[in-house]
């Protein structure tokens, strides 16, 4: 590792993730670990220039106050506890540094130096992927998201083509990005890529399915039973790559903090198919995630993309999936995201995407009374997904959208905008 590093133990904070946020924002690279984690296990980490104990409201387990293993007090790191009493160390806080108060820390005290940057992750990561894996090969499921495009290219810079991309279409992917896949993949980065067209064997399986839980196990299963049917067809592959990425291992609990949700990775493969992981993103948030991608050289389009369920459009289009719908679905989201990439919206807005609900409303064509599908325009901006406002978007943008998927949209004779914010509504609508 070529990046300084400073420790922060959790001690019950819940704070855990700003501190690192602060410390590497200065440039400084920094990693959360357990409060009860051994002197060994520290000194295996490398280049660890401090260490901050960072207390908080967790702090009480089972009626006793946690604290780290005594000898970590001795180990010749500078230290600094944040709202935790009981430390053994000089320097103590009540509350968060400030940013003058964390710079004299790290710079000052432990002289960090602050070469945290993407060039060097990179450099680091490919070096050590290339340990791990040695000459053998890499099984990745590249579903076009952020993550798993930006792993993909860390892995294919570090080992070429014994990375095996598998990217399965299941029919519910937006309009041409199964084909930007394959063109940024196989045809720019020269990925090894074996593209599955699906599509005909997911909508079998959902053919009648109308209730969204049901449609989304059959998604999620089908998916894992093709991936594992490609698997099968490779030889000789040792290793999974994965797209973890920091949020994904934090949210995973730790010993002072519950378990936020329980972190699953593509998951649910059979126990005979056993891989090692490969996971190089597994200490970035998701904004360091996409400054990878873009050093990587993937394009911006791909690196911010807004987020995409894992359904796809099988979840807005609601109800019984029909191909007539389906189209109507991925034509009006088409035309939604090249208007608001004309208005500049695209970058502003956190999600945006159109809905077509399983029933017709009635219409005029040629003076004759005929019935048509709706579809709704949803725009939403929120920080973590759980709360959502609705976007202001601009009366002449939405009115030209409308034009369009009434004139370019077949069997649609109706465009709405949901006002609705989370909650009561979620961002979906199944
Ligand atoms: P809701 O509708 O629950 O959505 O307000 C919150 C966020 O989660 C996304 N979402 C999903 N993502 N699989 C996913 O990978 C799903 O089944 C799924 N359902 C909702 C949704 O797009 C929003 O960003």
């Amino acid at each position: 590792m070529k990046q300084d590093m400073i420790v922060i133990l959790d001690l019950g904070s819940t704070e855990n993730t700003t501190v690192a946020r602060q410390i590497r924002s200065l440039g400084v690279y920094s990693e959360i670990h357990p409060h009860d984690i051994t002197p060994e296990e520290l000194k295996k980490l490398q280049n660890v220039k401090g260490i901050i104990l960072n207390g908080g409201e967790n702090r009480v387990v089972d009626g006793k106050a946690v604290d780290v293993d005594p000898a970590l007090y001795d180990c010749g790191c500078p230290m600094i506890a944040i709202d935790h009493p009981g430390a053994r160390c000089e320097r103590r806080l009540e509350s968060l540094p400030d940013e003058a108060q964390m710079r004299e820390f790290v710079f000052d005290t432990c002289h960090a130096q602050a070469n945290w940057n993407m060039k060097n992750f990179i450099e680091d990561q490919v070096e050590l992927v290339r340990r791990q894996v040695g000459d053998r090969k890499v099984l990745l499921a590249l579903s076009g998201g952020v993550d798993s495009s930006v792993v993909a290219a860390l892995l294919i810079r570090a080992v070429g083509q014994q990375l095996v991309c598998v990217h399965v279409n299941h029919g519910l992917m937006r309009k041409n990005e199964s084909e930007s896949v394959v063109e940024v993949f196989r045809n720019q980065l020269h990925a090894n890529l074996v593209y599955v067209d699906a599509s005909e064997r997911f909508l079998g399986k959902l053919q009648g399915v109308a209730d969204p839980e049901q449609k989304r196990k059959i998604i999620g299963g089908e998916f894992i039973r093709v991936f594992e049917e490609e698997a099968r067809k490779l030889e000789g592959i040792d290793f999974l790559g994965q797209g973890t990425i920091y949020p994904d291992i934090i949210e995973s609990g730790t010993k002072t903090a519950k378990m936020v949700k329980s972190h699953h990775n593509v998951g649910g493969l059979p126990e005979d198919l056993k891989f090692e992981l490969v996971e190089p993103l597994k200490q970035l948030f998701k904004d360091e995630v996409r400054a990878c991608g873009v050093e990587l050289g993937l394009p911006e389009s791909m690196v911010y993309r807004q987020p995409f369920p894992g359904p796809g459009l099988g979840v807005r289009c609601l109800g019984a999936i029909t191909r007539e719908r389906l189209e109507a679905v991925r034509e009006s989201d088409a035309i939604l995201r090249e208007e608001f990439q004309r208005a500049g919206l695209d970058k502003k807005v956190w999600q945006y995407f159109t809905v077509v609900p399983d029933f017709k409303s009635v219409g005029v064509k040629d003076n004759a009374r005929c019935l048509g599908y709706m579809v709704v325009i949803r725009a939403i901006n929120t920080v973590d997904a759980m709360t959502a406002t609705v976007e202001r978007v601009d009366w002449d943008v939405l009115q030209r959208i409308t034009e369009r998927i009434l004139a370019e949209v077949a069997q649609v004779n109706r465009v709405c905008f949901d006002m609705s914010p989370k909650p009561p509504a979620t961002i979906e609508f199944e």
